[in-house]
């Protein structure tokens, strides 16, 4: 076990003060919020930004021609910019604004299937998708006959690695996969299995829904042609995120949606499209949370990556601990490469229950299918309790956790 210096602490204690929401009581008992995985909280400094905008230089951006609709201009491209650092995008035209990561999916199955995929062909996923990773390619093959294929997964959780070479062959067109599992926590080698695909010629999208929050995404490393995530679980606004593609990869799409901004001249015969990354994005984009986005990206990179990460380390091997030495409960997900999250299963009550009487003592957890439902019928169970962890949780909220969890199932045997 790492044992964190006082000054690690303190330093970490700096970051949670930062997030004015974590310092509330539910009823009698301190917020303790274990619902990372569904949405992070924001730090003061992106919960600013939104109030700055609309105080202060609210205006409709990319048309007008004035001083608020240029300063709102600026500060939206600017946080384009921000993000293509942050993710080591080649260019910030690669960079395009979404709702997030169900939408990115969205407009790159709906555009493949338009313009890519014919009768036959198949596309690959693994058994760890949400359900905005199943649904829009169950669309693309209605569309256009293709075939969805699975990879399968593990008891552990882990993908099973041999099926997945045999099921990759020059009939995969193209390849998406979760790099973490929302529901398992499971980190999956995203770079073997993207390479693998690419060199058999498939169109490879990742979603990075859990992982931006977790550690830095290098979309050119990781060699992805398409990478998705959402603003909100990268201490961000809701309703905004990111869709990454490699140039030649998004010029050869068709537009998503028609409307303003996407054109470049519309006449009642004919439209031409605009370029890069507008021709994504019609219509009056989300300014506030487009620029509060930059913030969040300000905020993850102001922070020592090495000393939260190993802090996530250290909260998941302590909840999985409490989890597993309280009797009756069943951790399900144990790969070897984890993030922070940790999902359970009772045999006694069932996870809503659970979930229900650990809310009575201000904890707050995610019970259910996660979106998951596939991926729960391969465990055989109807749901599971989530516990999902960040870097601003702390070792004394497991501990209140282990108390209450305690508790909840004694109330339930
Ligand atoms: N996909 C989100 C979750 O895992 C909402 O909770």
């Amino acid at each position: 076990m790492v044992v964190e210096t006082d000054q690690t602490q303190e330093m970490l204690y700096a970051i949670r003060n930062q997030f004015p929401i974590l310092n509330q009581m539910v009823g009698k008992h301190p917020l303790v919020y274990f619902d990372n995985a569904a949405t992070t909280q924001k730090p003061e400094t992106v919960i600013q930004s939104l109030d700055d905008y609309y105080r202060n230089y609210n205006a409709n951006i990319h048309r007008g021609a004035h001083y608020l609709a240029d300063k709102g201009t600026t500060a939206y491209e600017s946080s384009r910019k921000k993000i293509q650092q942050f993710i080591s995008a080649e260019t910030p035209e690669q960079v395009i604004f979404t709702k997030g990561t169900t939408e990115g999916i969205n407009l790159i199955a709906s555009g493949l299937a338009k313009s890519y995929l014919k009768a036959g062909d198949e596309i690959l996923i693994t058994g760890m998708e949400h359900h905005a990773n199943i649904v829009p390619w169950q669309m693309a093959c209605e569309q256009s006959g293709a075939v969805l294929k699975v990879i399968p997964v593990l008891d552990n959780g882990e993908l099973d690695l041999e099926a997945a070479e045999k099921l990759m062959s020059e009939k995969t067109k193209v390849f998406s996969m979760v790099y973490i599992s929302n529901a398992l926590g499971t980190i999956n080698p995203a770079k073997e299995l993207i390479a693998k695909a690419a060199n058999l010629g498939a169109i490879t999208v990742l979603d990075c829904a859990q992982a931006v929050g977790h550690f830095v995404i290098n979309v050119q490393d990781l060699g992805t042609d398409f990478a998705v995530f959402s603003g909100h679980k990268m201490f961000g606004p809701t309703g905004i995120g990111i869709l990454y593609g490699k140039k030649a990869r998004l010029e050869a799409l068709p537009p998503y949606q028609g409307g303003g901004e996407m054109i470049k001249e519309v006449t009642f015969e004919k439209t031409t499209y605009n370029e890069l990354p507008f021709r994504f994005e019609a219509g009056t984009p989300n300014i506030a949370d487009g620029i509060g986005l930059g913030f969040a990206v300000d905020f993850i990179q102001s922070l020592d990556r090495q000393t939260i990460e190993a802090h996530e380390h250290e909260l998941l091997k302590l909840a999985t601990d409490i989890i597993s030495q309280t009797p009756g409960l069943r951790i399900i997900g144990q790969a070897a490469n984890k993030a922070s999250v940790v999902s359970f299963v009772s045999d006694k009550a069932h996870p809503s229950d659970i979930g229900t009487l650990l809310d009575q003592y201000g904890i707050a957890v995610r019970t259910g299918h996660h979106c998951c439902q596939p991926l729960m019928s391969r465990f055989g169970v109807p749901g599971t309790v989530r516990v999902s962890l960040s870097f601003y949780n702390t070792k004394e909220e497991l501990e209140i956790f282990a108390r209450h969890l305690n508790k909840v199932m004694s109330m339930l045997a």
